[in-house]
């Protein structure tokens, strides 16, 4: 809800509340952020003051420094040091401003930022609100929007900038978010990692200065996810406060802390100043990504729920992808570039009768491509490994009972391609310099219209002309050589959100055009893991790491911020291909279980014991995934901490829950451990199975389920097994039932 009295905002969640004002003068004071309070004037409420070294100004009635007035918009240049949200630089060079609000209004519903993922789905009772801030000496104005999810204790907020001056205006820095705290007692938690190893959590104290999590690469990348809370020093799971920042966008961004001398905190989301220039002629508007945010004094397992569900009901294609999602078997770790029409057959016939729903044929299947320098660009099939084209897989697919999905990454091109030979301009690069390559491969310029047409028209003739139900979205490599040969010198700024836009642009065409293929979003495993992919694509590839005890750590991370629904995992052969590991087949299984599950190995390696299984791991996740889909999420053990992981996932009307704990590491003579659940009904009785008990729901929550740690014979006596899994069915019986 949004109420608006007496210049104060009031932007009400079912347990937040988020209060700002308009100082007499103008300016856009931010008053409070956090659990839910009265609709109480809140003009007392500040620690304005004067400050030495501090220009004065008046906020209202009182002479305070510029810099200890908590802003919702700040500029550069008029007292108020720390970054500001925006930099417009004029024609004469002129980058002063000083914005004062010159309207608001309340729209029913959600405003969008246009040609932006964004949360758009099922919006009907969501409220906006409309803020107008101007520079009344240049004409700059910003409307800024907050969409207000009231059930999912969400904000959505975005700006646009229009240039109402006379003449050009550049755009230097444009925030999407810029939000004041009066105390700095925050931890700053980020998801960072690399290659096979993304998303791990880390938390580090805030201090004076900035601290910032950003990428440079044109994508969000593995290293540091467009994500950060802040948190209190002893929040947990389930205890204490976090205040979750998530930026709807898979390119350049920064999200930035900034703690000042008396101890108050600026964060900052947004497009990367350092990479970002955008040149607005005269009547023009710029439109930021938009921003998700969440406040919880429940820890931090109640933050990731708000940003899972405003992800499930109403972001783009999550929210549109209903019903259960297929299990797939991928043809790469199994075969890599070692393809041939009867070798997947083969494979295909080696899967029938396990319950796999899709085969996937991944990298290597177009142009000429035996490995990974050559074809990419080309995205027609290869005839010398496939005689008969897709047509002889799709129907080998069909007559054993698969459907049939591929592999492809669009936005790169090989040089040993036809499409690098007739367009060599059309990669990115600077001239007078080789582009760089990376992979072997160099990525096109999708920033011009007439590259996303191609792709899109090759892509298009792929999908139509083959039965494909699914497609495996890759991006191998990040941006170098940034710029483009096609936009003018003063423009050079804009590339790599025009890239974005442009990358965006091809998704949404492909998908509205092929509203029934399931597009999987992947980059290198989990190098674009964003929302603003999800928006396109209901689910990524988590890691290229397929190592069941590293993507313990891997899912958990990411699960901070993205709904295990998001992500796909698939059992691999052991050893791991990227880490050598041997872990039990069914720990692998339940390991896999969190998320959108497949395997990713060759059927006909499998012994008997192994394909059963496999069918009684593909029947457990039929009875998983309405808990996916629909179901909360409870980390219950930190794989970052303990030996043990664990997680639960509970129906929304606490009848059903599953639980997995997986022991990741040997220890002699261990103890065991109890996990607590969560979520569930307290006066209700549940069946635990497989240990055939029932307990009241708070007997589970609070003394736990006892996990023993299984123990291998050997010849000289009892070791401990190195991994090991339990899982756990519950379900409510009705009174009178209980034992
Ligand atoms: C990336 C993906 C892998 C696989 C290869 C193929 O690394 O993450 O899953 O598709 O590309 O080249």
């Amino acid at each position: 809800m949004i109420v608006a009295k007496n210049q104060t905002f009031y932007l009400e969640t079912e347990h937040t509340s988020y209060v700002m004002d308009i100082l007499p003068g103008g300016m856009l004071r931010h008053l409070y952020y956090g659990s839910r309070i009265g609709e109480d004037s809140l003009a007392y409420h500040h620690l304005l003051q004067e400050r030495s070294m501090s220009p004065l100004m008046m906020a209202g009635d009182i002479p305070a420094s510029a810099d200890t007035i908590p802003q919702e918009y700040p500029v550069f240049g008029r007292g108020d040091y720390r970054s500001p949200a925006l930099m417009a630089e004029g024609e004469q060079g002129r980058r002063i401003h000083e914005l004062t609000a010159s309207g608001f209004r309340i729209v029913e519903g959600a405003v969008l930022p246009e040609n932006l993922p964004c949360l758009d789905a099922d919006m009907d009772d969501a409220a906006t609100l409309e803020i107008s801030l101007k520079d009344r000496v240049t004409g700059v104005e910003i409307l800024l929007y907050y969409v207000v999810l009231e059930k999912e204790d969400v904000i959505a907020r975005h700006a646009v900038i229009r240039n109402a001056t006379g003449g050009p205006v550049t755009l230097r820095r444009a925030a999407s978010l810029a939000m004041d705290f009066e105390r700095a007692d925050f931890e700053f938690l980020t998801l960072s990692g690399t290659w096979a190893r993304e998303r791990h959590i880390n938390r580090r104290p805030l201090a004076q200065g900035v601290t910032a999590a950003a990428s440079r690469r044109g994508a969000s990348g593995h290293q540091l996810n467009p994500f950060a809370a802040l948190v209190g020093k002893h929040t947990t799971e389930s205890e204490g406060e976090a205040y979750g920042f998530a930026f709807v966008y898979s390119g350049d961004f920064r999200i930035e802390a900034e703690v000042d001398a008396y101890d108050s905190t600026r964060i900052l989301v947004g497009l990367n100043p350092e990479t970002f220039s955008w040149r607005l002629e005269p009547g023009e508007e710029f439109t930021t990504p938009q921003v998700l945010f969440t406040y919880s004094d429940r820890g931090l397992n109640a933050m990731s729920q708000s940003f899972h569900s405003a992800c499930r009901r109403h972001l783009g294609s999550c929210a549109r992808t209903h019903g259960s999602r297929p299990v797939v078997v991928n043809s790469w770790e199994a075969v890599y570039y070692d393809l041939s029409e009867e070798r997947l057959k083969e494979f295909i016939r080696n899967c029938r009768g396990l319950g796999i729903d899709i085969f996937v044929l991944d990298d290597g299947w177009f142009g000429h491509r035996d490995n990974d320098r050559s074809s990419l660009g080309d995205w027609y099939v290869d005839r010398k490994k496939f005689p008969e084209g897709l047509g002889g897989i799709i129907r080998c697919c069909h007559e054993n009972g698969m459907k049939f999905g591929i592999w492809v990454e669009p936005e790169m091109v090989s040089k040993d391609s036809e499409l690098y030979r007739s367009h060599p301009d059309w990669c990115i690069h600077c001239s007078g310099l080789e582009p760089v390559e990376s992979r072997h491969q160099l990525v096109l310029d999708l920033s011009r219209a007439e590259v996303v047409d191609n792709l899109f028209g090759q892509l298009s003739r792929l999908l139509a002309e083959n039965d494909i139900s699914y497609v495996k979205w890759d991006f191998n490599r990040n941006l170098t050589d940034n710029g483009s040969a096609f936009l003018a010198p003063g423009r050079q700024g804009e590339h790599a959100h025009r890239y974005m836009l442009g990358a965006y642009e091809l998704m949404r065409r492909l998908t509205e055009a092929f509203p029934l293929v399931l597009f999987e979003g992947c980059s290198g495993g989990g190098g674009r893991f964003d929302f603003g992919l999800l928006y396109y694509m209901p689910q990524i590839w988590t890691s290229d790491d397929s190592d069941a005890i590293e993507r313990l750590k891997i899912q958990y991370g990411t699960s901070m911020v993205y709904p295990p629904a998001a992500m796909t995992a698939h059992v691999s052969a052991c050893p791991n291909h990227q880490t050598g590991r041997t872990v039990p087949f069914y720990v692998r299984g339940a390991v896999a279980q969190m998320c959108h599950y497949g395997y990713e190995m060759d059927a006909g390696r499998l012994s008997e014991t192994e394909r059963e299984q496999v069918r009684e791991q593909i029947e457990t996740h039929s009875r998983i995934e309405p808990l996916l889909e629909t179901g909360d999420f409870y980390r219950l053990e930190n794989p970052f901490e303990g030996t043990l992981c664990a997680w639960q996932l509970v129906q929304k009307d606490g009848s059903q829950s599953y639980v997995c704990a997986v022991i990741q590491r040997a220890e002699p003579n261990p103890r065991g451990k109890y996990i607590r659940l969560r979520g569930l009904l307290p006066e209700k009785y549940y069946r635990v199975q497989p240990l055939g008990v029932t307990l009241r729901g708070d007997t589970l929550m609070h003394a736990g389920l006892p996990v023993l740690l299984p123990k291998a014979e050997e010849d000289n006596g009892p070791r401990q097994e190195e991994y090991a899994a339990a899982e756990f069915w519950l379900a409510c019986v009705r009174r009178g039932e209980e034992e």
